[in-house]
């Protein structure tokens, strides 16, 4: 009887319980199902509102991101940097030559660098060191130690030596012997002889390939400064003299010997810059006026960067190129310096340069570079950018 009675009781209990889940259960049920319901609901306005604002937000940052990509490829137009030919057109003429000067010039560049050395008799002439050792055949040969006169005797030999290669089976090989200085007649080349077995200048003459081979062998002379900057100075926004420092004089006078050649051909676009600072310092000291560039390359014996910010009152500073990225030419930039990157030949550092907003590119293949620029700016004008002048 108490276990029915228990049991009875059990038994109402568990209908009870039964009842109240029963209640309970379908109310639940049913504020879970608004719930869901209203969670569906707001899920679905939210995923419409997520759907509808996405492509918004996509083109947003697609464009940003468009806009920033062509802003790199492209920013450089509004302010292009100049086209510096290194020693003139070096890929079709001998450095430093009057040839490869007039073919840079044709090709309309916007700045000529010109590599400055003096004689041991104190002649600036455009010749580096390299070109000297190219000419006389002897790899060790510097510009310092040869007098103007022996270094345009070792052109000669050299022109003379290129002559024969030239005319030959045009000229019997023994009549060409030394040669005197080509200076300007009708001809544009004027002979005397100075050492010769037999020049026979009116068979030369008589040949209009002959003559043609020596108005080339005349281009390709060995100019000094005063003579490059007559011809190039004013057909360029800026000439670079390059200061070469070697012994056995150094530094000593050249600075005062270059300034009186700037003010003698009163060039107004010139810049003086050179490796030796102590150089770049004394033509600060003495012409204020005049545009002096420092180098910052990697130091040949630490293989270190050298010290970017060392010359307050130098605007430009020649980079050795592989050492620029967006931060330097951002520290050089907020000093108020120009960027000037050599040398570069090649199209990937070319763009690169480019892209970074470098204030000239130094170059020994400048037809290169302005086909590249060139190809570059037909493409952005295409993709619908906008030059700001
Ligand atoms: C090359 O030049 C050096 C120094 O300028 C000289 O000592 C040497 O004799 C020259 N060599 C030749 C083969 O002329
Ligand atoms: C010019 O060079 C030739 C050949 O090297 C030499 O014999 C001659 O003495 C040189 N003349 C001068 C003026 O240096």
């Amino acid at each position: 009887m108490a276990t029915s009675v228990r049991m009875g009781r059990r038994r109402g209990g568990q209908q009870f319980l039964r009842r109240q889940v029963g209640y309970g259960g379908g109310f639940l049920h049913r504020i879970r199902l608004r719930i869901s319901s209203q969670r569906l609901f707001r899920t679905i306005i939210i995923s419409l509102a997520f759907i509808a604002l996405l492509p918004p937000f996509f083109f947003h940052f697609r464009l940003r991101r468009f806009h920033q990509v062509q802003q790199r490829k492209c920013g450089w137009l509004n302010d292009p940097p100049l086209v510096c030919a290194h020693g003139g057109d070096s890929t079709r003429a001998s450095p430093n030559t009057m040839a490869a000067y007039d073919i840079a010039l044709r090709s309309q560049v916007d700045c000529i660098e010109i590599d400055v050395s003096r004689s041991s008799d104190g002649v600036l002439l455009a010749l580096h060191d390299r070109d000297l050792q190219r000419i006389s055949g002897n790899s060790t040969s510097k510009v310092g130690y040869f007098s103007m006169k022996e270094i345009m005797n070792l052109s000669l030999t050299s022109g003379c030596r290129k002559l024969k290669v030239y005319s030959h089976g045009v000229v019997d090989k023994g009549s060409i012997g030394w040669l005197g200085w080509f200076t300007r007649s009708k001809y544009n080349v004027d002979i005397r002889l100075v050492k010769f077995n037999v020049f026979n200048y009116r068979l030369i003459k008589e040949l209009d390939s002959a003559h043609q081979v020596i108005q080339k062998f005349h281009d390709e002379s060995i100019p000094t400064i005063e003579d490059a900057l007559k011809l190039i100075s004013t057909s360029v926004r800026q000439v670079i003299l390059d200061a070469k420092v070697g012994p056995p004089s150094y530094e000593k006078g050249l600075a005062k010997d270059i300034l009186s050649v700037v003010e003698r051909t009163q060039c107004r676009n010139c810049l003086v810059w050179a490796k030796s600072d102590i150089l770049a310092r004394d033509v600060i000291k003495l012409s204020p006026d005049i545009p002096v560039g420092y180098i910052v390359m990697k130091d040949p014996s630490t293989g270190a960067r050298t010290n970017l910010l060392r010359m307050k009152d130098a605007g430009v500073v020649g980079v050795y190129h592989p050492l620029i990225d967006e931060k330097l030419v951002k520290i050089l930039h907020g000093r108020n310096k120009k960027v000037y990157a050599w040398t570069v030949d090649d199209v990937a550092s070319m763009e690169k340069l480019l892209f970074e907003h470098v204030d000239a590119v130094v170059t020994s293949n400048p037809t290169l570079l302005q086909r590249l620029m060139q190809d570059i700016r037909t493409e952005c004008l295409k993709e619908g950018f906008s030059l700001s002048r």
